[in-house]
């Protein structure tokens, strides 16, 4: 059916601020909201606690969401989790335990790839659990059970919404994996459950930063290279932040764990090259900071993504501070992920590209 871009100059602007609304209809969804529980809209029809890993395969953005996954699955549920780039997992004869679960996560449900990793996955009799947008596709017919992200039709090459409701069903997941293996007490799922809820109407106070982001744009454009710096789950924020702008300004960008700084790229740290770090004032902020400290000593310029407390204690004086509401950071990414997508999106349409139709790239990589 025709999608419409409304009052967006871009399909891509509407997505994203499409984000709070899909992004609350796929909680509603996931939880009971009354009670204060995760509710599973489907039968798992494997046993979360016998579970003693959960392999996980996608490509671009959706292997982000899966890497964001793998904190809150590792650290909610307490259960081991692998995750690979798909066109790498398919091939590599990875050995599967036994009942083991495997899991997809894919937009259009119709990557060559991730496909491949399914029926991989099939052939070593995993039980396969996938979290797509379109539940008619491939991916999600041959699944044994779906988990649907309920973000609609997404235009824009880039995915955006798509990304922030894979990370909310993920998040939902790995609460309900969390309470099936004993792992969270009523207590703290409920307490999730409301910092989940919230989110919502965080991403509308995010949606609210776009004039800043709009003048960080115009100096982000005259860049070559810009470096994106996080920690725990900030790290798959600053790779997403990296692919993004890549994708759609074509200006060359690298996502990089914090602590790996010291191992190579500081060295390309100069007055020209713009580092932004995500780091919102969480358990790791202090080490994040460190990190940030060692690239202003070294004259590079920062930008940095952090909330009101993170930005009275960085340290330093950043050239730019975009700062976000205050929330739990255990889901911070979902609200995180959209100062990132208007970063690139302003940057890109400053510099006249075109957003919704990069140039090589395609929406769904149907060949491998
Ligand atoms: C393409 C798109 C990306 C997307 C990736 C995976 O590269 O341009 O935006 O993240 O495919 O697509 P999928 O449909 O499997 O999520």
């Amino acid at each position: 059916f025709l999608v419409e871009k409304g009052n967006h100059r871009h399909f891509m602007a509407k997505e994203i601020y499409e984000q709070p609304e899909v992004v609350g209809h796929t909680l509603t969804q996931y939880l009971d909201m009354v009670a204060g529980k995760v509710r599973l809209p489907f039968e798992a029809k494997f046993d979360w606690q016998a579970l003693s890993r959960l392999s996980v395969s996608a490509c671009g953005t959706a292997y982000y969401a899966g890497l964001t996954a793998k904190y809150w699955f590792e650290k909610l549920a307490r259960l081991p989790v692998e995750i690979d780039v798909a066109s790498e997992f398919r091939y590599r004869e990875a050995p599967l335990p036994k009942d083991g679960l495997a899991l997809f996560v894919s937009q259009s449900g119709e990557t060559a790839d991730t496909l491949a990793c399914l029926r991989y996955a099939r052939q070593e009799q995993q039980h396969v659990l996938s979290v797509v947008n379109v539940t008619t596709s491939t991916i999600a017919r041959e699944s044994d059970v779906v988990a649907p992200t309920l973000a609609g039709p997404e235009i824009g090459v880039a995915s955006t919404k798509a990304f922030t409701c894979q990370l909310t069903t993920l998040a939902c997941l790995a609460l309900a994996a969390a309470r099936a293996r004993g792992a969270i007490t009523a207590e703290d799922e409920a307490r999730h459950v409301q910092n989940l809820i919230a989110l919502p109407g965080l991403m509308a106070k995010a949606l609210e930063l776009e004039p800043q982001i709009e003048a960080l744009a115009r100096e982000l454009s005259k860049a070559r290279d810009v470096l994106y710096l996080g920690r725990g789950t900030s790290f798959p924020m600053a790779l997403e932040g990296a692919l993004k702008l890549k994708e759609i300004s074509y200006i060359h960008a690298e996502g990089y764990p914090a602590g790996e700084l010291k191992h190579g790229p500081i060295a390309l740290i100069d007055e020209a090259m713009p580092v932004i770090v995500i780091a919102p004032h969480d358990a790791l902020f202090e080490k994040t900071a460190s990190n940030m400290q060692e690239v202003a000593a070294r004259g590079g310029r920062i930008i940095l993504i952090t909330d009101a407390r993170g930005a009275a204690e960085c340290g330093i004086t950043p050239e730019a501070t975009i700062v976000m509401p205050d929330m739990d950071p255990l889901f911070a990414p979902i609200v995180y992920a959209l100062p990132i997508q208007m970063i690139a999106y302003q940057t890109a349409v400053f510099m006249g590209k075109d957003v919704d139709q990069p140039r090589n790239l395609a929406k769904s990589v149907t060949v491998e």
